[in-house]
């Protein structure tokens, strides 16, 4: 065996080709997406196979790897940026992002610290500096983006573990509803703090924090000597798309001497649009704030942002000093610009920014605004449908509150619990694998229900009231 390649290079020529082969699958792959099944389960004999392949000791054709990929992966890929994906939170991101996304890669470029007259660093703080507008931050204010929700509120509970703690968690306690998402409970663990140190509030109705509820925990625990530290508010929970009582809860935070956390992964991006972003009134008062633009501000995977009211606060957190560092510091010549190694978890960080700010240059705020609007628009459409079914066949159970909404067939009602969820996997199963959509179930109060996440801009009517039709056909089967 001979390595005929010890310098990893390619030859214009062969970039030219690999490149270019490369780009065409990534166009194809956009421009057939929505005539394309959703998605399509790999075969398990040809994967246990491919899964044994040892390690490739000798170079390949780089086309023929591209093949290999689109055969084998590719083609068996969930598509969550299908127009017909309406499970969890869909990812419909975006072509012009791609792009940066291949650039930022292809570049390698090192986002952790402002080296030298940086536009790099300046793409992230305006980036930045946009999302501080948008969500009424002022200039003191600072973020970073990192790689999703769960790393934007581990960054956030620990700029307020320091801030309000000091470091000592003994006996310290946070607040949030029990509508609030998993990754709160994660982060937490990591963090150090023990379960008995989360205090799960109900939530009313509508999916909301039930505020005198929190106000008795609070009560209770000072009085038991605990040291309430802490809330994390939802502006928009995963399950209902429900959003706290924001404009009530910053000042109750502050009467309380608690940290505002709230996790906007979900519904921040409402703020970008006109007609619905008052439904985030208050966010604006919070300390921090999570926002996942992979998610409705429609970017690839990885990108989360967390805000901090005190840019000073992250800093004061995060920043520690090596002699192999210390040359940031001298290159940082004045107050605009950010070693954002400073602000977080990450040393190096890919260049996440550019992405956002590619796919905000090219396609405009106007059109992300219009994007987030036809969520919220077809949300009310399959609630509409649901509602107007001529059987009476559906439930709404919660009704579309940001782009999503639950509902039951009554006629899984009347059916034994087990039965009745049994025939709701088997309607869900069968059109996954059917590949004409994707829908998940969730629960509510113990009970299985049917849900819709309606974010992506390129869902048309047609195709949610063919996916709602699809699940009462399923269903009917079945009973
Ligand atoms: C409300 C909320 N917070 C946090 C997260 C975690 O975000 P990520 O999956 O980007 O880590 C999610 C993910 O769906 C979410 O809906």
């Amino acid at each position: 065996m001979s390595a005929d390649n010890p310098t990893l290079s390619m030859t214009r020529a062969q970039m030219q080709r690999f490149g270019q082969a490369a780009l065409d699958t990534i166009i194809d792959h956009h421009d057939g997406l929505s005539e394309a099944p959703v998605g399509r389960a790999s075969d398990p004999q040809m994967l246990k196979e491919w899964l044994d392949e040892p390690p490739p000791m000798q170079s390949s054709d780089p086309l023929d790897v591209l093949e290999e990929l689109k055969n084998k992966a590719l083609a068996d890929t969930m598509n969550i940026t299908h127009p017909r994906y309406f499970a969890f939170v869909p990812g419909p991101s975006n072509f012009a992002s791609a792009i940066g996304d291949m650039l930022a890669s292809a570049y390698n470029i090192f986002a952790g610290a402002w080296l030298g007259p940086s536009g790099i660093a300046a793409i992230e703080i305006k980036a930045i500096g946009w999302l501080k507008q948008l969500f009424g931050f002022s200039n003191g204010s600072g973020g970073l983006f990192v790689s999703g929700g769960s790393m934007a509120n581990l960054t956030a509970i620990a700029v307020a573990r320091h801030v309000k703690l000091r470091g000592n968690i003994t006996n310290a306690t946070i607040y949030f509803s029990n509508q609030t998402h998993s990754s709160v409970r994660k982060d937490l663990a990591i963090l150090g703090f023990q379960p008995y140190q989360a205090r799960v509030v109900p939530s009313n109705d509508f999916g909301q924090i039930d505020l005198s509820a929190l106000l008795k925990q609070l009560d209770s625990d000072r009085a038991r000597g605990m040291v309430p530290f802490c809330l994390v508010a939802n502006a928009g929970t995963t399950n209902t798309g429900a959003i706290d009582p924001l404009t009530k809860l910053a000042p109750f935070c502050q009467r309380e001497g608690l940290w505002l956390h709230v996790d906007a992964a979900f519904g921040g991006g409402a703020i970008l649009s006109h007609k619905k972003r008052h439904l985030l009134n208050g966010i604006e008062q919070a300390d921090s704030i999570t926002i996942d633009p992979h998610k409705w501000m429609f970017q690839p995977y990885e990108i989360g942002c967390v805000l901090v009211r005190d840019k000073n606060h992250l800093a004061d957190t995060f920043s520690v000093k090596a002699e192999y560092l210390e040359i940031f510091e001298h290159t940082s010549a004045d107050d605009q610009q950010v070693n954002y190694c400073d602000y977080g978890v990450q040393l190096t960080r890919e260049f996440r920014a550019l992405k956002f700010w590619m796919s905000l240059k090219i396609f405009g705020l106007e059109n992300f605004a219009g994007a987030v609007d036809r969520g919220f628009m077809l949300a009310e459409h399959a609630q509409h449908i649901l509602q107007a079914d001529p059987d009476n066949f559906w439930r709404v159970c919660t009704p579309a509150q940001l782009c999503t909404l639950t509902f039951a067939a009554r006629a899984l009602d009347k059916l034994p619990k087990e039965q009745a969820e049994a025939i709701l996997i088997a309607t869900v199963r069968g059109i996954m694998a059917s590949g004409d959509a994707m829908v998940a179930p969730t629960r509510q109060d113990g009970k299985m229900v049917l849900r819709l996440c309606t974010i992506n801009p390129r869902t048309r009517r047609k195709d949610i009231a063919f996916t709602i039709q699809l699940l009462k056909d399923e269903i009917q089967n079945r009973l």
